[in-house]
């Protein structure tokens, strides 16, 4: 039988060296894969291709999945972003980002169980992309909101938090402000909330949000939010548990998913052999769970939670010493003991 195919798009910075090492970790136990490998980010634009060739768009599109990468976008100048591109293209509407509690690691919240899950808007909002220069001295950019797309959105929060046995979806937003676009998510949340009574539903907005996920982060559950709310909360929400180098992440769709970690290309540490691979390592482990390959999944986060317990051999970001080959190596062995 021929074996599954999972499109990848390694990205820029430490990208390579991270999609190298989760690879190598996954088929550690036994997860076979033709892996494909696409163009897309900053090294396709410096092969004078665009940002997110259509080869890759259309190959993921025929293959339904990928693992992909961080991609470096030129900040306020330069190509549009990959990311954006890829989401809109493959319409990825929904952008899932759990937040948990990492034992045996040392933080400011180490001490409490944070259990968070943020669903994020991932197609609309101020990412739509319109921007203008509407005068030299007036820049202007539109807020996209549609009622189809809250309403898939807060659908699709809904039903994986009762699918997780989750008890409580919060609805973070600015409807004091923007009374019509996030008055209309907010609408459509309630709308929802209606049809799953299990559920505890409640808002909050979402400067408030941040000064209670900062106090009290382990009394919230399942967030959904719009595209820019969710991007600055998730990352706060990484902070908490340790920072963006565990951070996962799947962008989902009607028919197609891709998994990435939350952070960046991480120019500053690139080439360096020192990235933790983890955040992207957690995301494929959600994309072998969508896969329905559960038992191999569980294998490699039991392991990976025995090397952050044991801290024996932690990359930098988490105060240890250890390379990117020696975290891998490490999880490697433990996942097979
Ligand atoms: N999904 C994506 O592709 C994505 C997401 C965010 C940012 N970016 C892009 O990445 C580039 C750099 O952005 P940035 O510097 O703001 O954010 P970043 O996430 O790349 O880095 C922020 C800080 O976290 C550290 N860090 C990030 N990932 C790490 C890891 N795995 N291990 C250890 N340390 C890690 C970095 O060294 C840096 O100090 C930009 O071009 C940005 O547009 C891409």
């Amino acid at each position: 039988m021929s074996k599954r195919q999972i499109g990848v798009i390694p990205g820029d910075g430490i990208g390579p060296e991270i999609t190298a090492a989760t690879i190598a970790i996954l088929e550690s136990v036994g997860f076979e894969a033709d892996w494909v490998y696409l163009e897309g980010g900053l090294g396709a634009v410096e092969k004078g291709l665009p940002a997110m060739p259509e080869e890759t768009i259309a190959r993921i599109k025929e293959i339904g999945i990928a693992l992909k990468g961080p991609t470096t976008t030129p900040v306020g100048k330069g190509h549009k972003s990959a990311n954006v591109i890829l989401r809109q293209a493959l319409d990825l509407f929904a952008n899932v980002r759990p937040a948990k509690t990492m034992p045996g690691l040392e933080g400011h919240f180490s001490d409490l169980n944070i259990d968070l899950i943020i669903v994020r808007e991932n197609t609309e909002d101020l990412y739509a992309g319109i921007e203008y220069q509407a005068h030299p001295d007036v820049a202007q950019a539109i807020k996209v909101i549609t009622r189809p797309g809250c309403q898939r959105l807060v659908d699709y929060a809904f039903d994986m938090a009762q699918k997780q046995g989750r008890k409580r979806v919060t609805a973070v937003h600015k409807a004091n402000i923007m009374k019509l676009t996030d008055g209309m998510f907010l609408e459509e949340f309630y709308k929802a909330a209606a049809r799953y009574p299990d559920l505890k539903a409640d808002d909050i907005i979402v400067d408030n949000c941040c000064m209670q996920l900062v106090t009290r982060p382990d009394e919230f559950d399942v967030f959904v939010t719009e595209n820019l709310y969710g991007d600055i909360v998730s990352d706060l929400c990484a902070g908490l548990v340790g920072g963006l180098g565990l951070a996962p992440s799947a962008n989902i769709g009607k028919t197609c998913a891709v998994f990435e970690a939350v952070h960046g290309s991480a120019p500053d540490i690139a080439g360096k052999g020192i990235a933790n691979p983890s955040a992207l390592l957690f995301s494929a482990l959600m994309m072998l769970r969508h896969l329905g390959e559960n038992e191999k999944a569980d294998r490699i986060q039991q392991s990976v939670l025995r090397v952050c317990n044991d801290g024996q051999c932690l990359t930098i970001d988490l105060g240890g010493k250890a390379s990117t080959e020696e975290f891998k190596v490490e999880v490697i062995r433990n996942a097979q003991a």
